[in-house]
Formats: structure tokens, sequence, C-alpha cells
């Protein structure tokens, strides 16, 4: 690959920003709340998929514009060719955090339902996509609550040597140091937790305080 003498390659300088015309300021104004990226962490089967649908379902009902980005889902599509090595785990949340960047920016308020497991991986997503507007939510469930629900049955599998490299069995999950809020989702009902994030979001403003 040519490179330039700061070393970026070559093709890369012949690109050049677009501004759009309309700016995210008055397409949050069209929207009526700020654009914002909600990522949900924590292990498989802690809830961050029924979470981010259901905070959606409250969303949608307030008329805001709302988008889940959701592991199980991406990775058929967007992130199908990535596995789950160090490599391709980081890979995959640096694609994700790019796309919940580019969707913030258009005034949404994206979801995103990620295991995330690794702490270089959350603090790079947190500076792509620009500090404010990155809100992390750990859904802190105990182990042996996850692999009791099992909705997939990828626990046993782990357990059983069929699957390599399992978040919490055989690959590490490192627990957020700061995140914005912490929901413990073996021992609250799902309500409580969707009330604990709109509280927060009304709080920071980023939905109205009569919504
Ligand atoms: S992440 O680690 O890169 O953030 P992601 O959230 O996209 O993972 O995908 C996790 C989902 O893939 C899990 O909910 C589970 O259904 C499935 N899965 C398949 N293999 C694994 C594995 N080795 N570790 C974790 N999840 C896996």
């Amino acid at each position: 690959m040519s490179m330039t003498e700061d070393h970026t390659p070559l093709y890369r300088s012949n690109i050049v920003w677009h501004h759009s015309i309309i700016s995210r300021s008055e397409k949050e104004a069209l929207n009526r709340h700020a654009g914002v990226v909600l990522w949900f962490t924590g292990l498989s089967g802690s809830g961050k998929s029924t979470l981010a649908h259901a905070v959606e379902a409250r969303l949608f009902d307030m008329a805001c514009r709302t988008m889940v980005l959701d592991g199980d889902n991406i990775r058929h599509g967007l992130c199908g060719d990535l596995g789950f090595s160090v490599v391709d785990r980081s890979e995959n949340i640096r694609r994700i955090s790019e796309v919940a960047k580019l969707i913030a920016q258009t005034g949404m308020i994206i979801l995103t339902a990620f295991i995330s497991p690794f702490r270089s991986d959350r603090v790079r997503a947190r500076h792509l996509v620009g500090n404010p507007d990155f809100v992390e939510i750990y859904c802190r469930c105990r182990l042996d609550v996850c692999e009791s629900r099992d909705v997939k049955g990828l626990y046993r599998k782990a357990r059983n040597g069929e699957i390599l490299e399992f978040t919490g069995i055989s690959s590490p999950y490192e627990e957020p140091i700061e995140p914005e809020l912490v929901l413990d989702t073996d021992l609250q009902e799902i309500e409580t937790s969707v009330s604990q994030i709109l509280a927060y979001l009304r709080k920071r403003q980023v939905i109205r305080m009569g919504e």
C-alpha cells in the first residue's frame, strides 16, 4: 500500500470530508430529542437485548426515533465475517461504534446490545462515538443466573467444550469501571431497569422532562 510522509495510506489523502447542509442540532430539533448511544454491555443472557428492545418500545411511544443494534443480528450481516477471538471481537465493536456514531449524528437514539467484554474496546468505542454521546449501561448479572437461563443453549455447549472462547466460561468479561448506569438484571424486574434508563435520559435532557 502506498503511504504519505505522515504514514497514512495515500488514497486517504485524496478523500475530502463532505459536510451536511442540515446540522445535527437541526435534526435533533426536528426529532424533539437529542442523539445518543446507549451502550448495553454484559454477559450473554444478562438481558441486554431484552432491555434495549423494551426501552426502544417506550421511546417509540414517546415519538422518539430509535434503532437497536443487536450482536446476534449484526453478526449475520455487517459482522458476519467475524468470530469470537479477541481480535475479531475488537473489530466487531469498532465497526459497531462507527455505525452508532454515524446514526447518533442524525439525532437518533441508538441502543447497542453487544457483550463487548473487553474494557479497551469499550473505551475506544467511547472515544469514537464521543464521550457525552456515549452512555455505558452495565447489565450486571451473576454468571450462574445467565447460565441457568441459557436461552440459546450456548452455555451448555460451552461447558461441553463444543463452543470455544465463550464469554464467562472460557473467555473473560471485564466489568466496566465507571459506567453511567449499572442495572442488577439478576435481581430487579425489567420495568425497574427501563425506568432507571428513562430517568437517566430525562436527567441528561436527551428526552424532555414531561415525557
Ligand atoms: S462480542 O463479544 O463481540 O461483543 P456479540 O455481542 O457480538 O459478542 O455476540 C454475542 C452473541 O453471540 C451471544 O449472545 C451468543 O448468542 C453468541 N455467541 C456465539 N459464540 C459465542 C462466544 N464464543 N462467546 C460469546 N457469545 C457467543
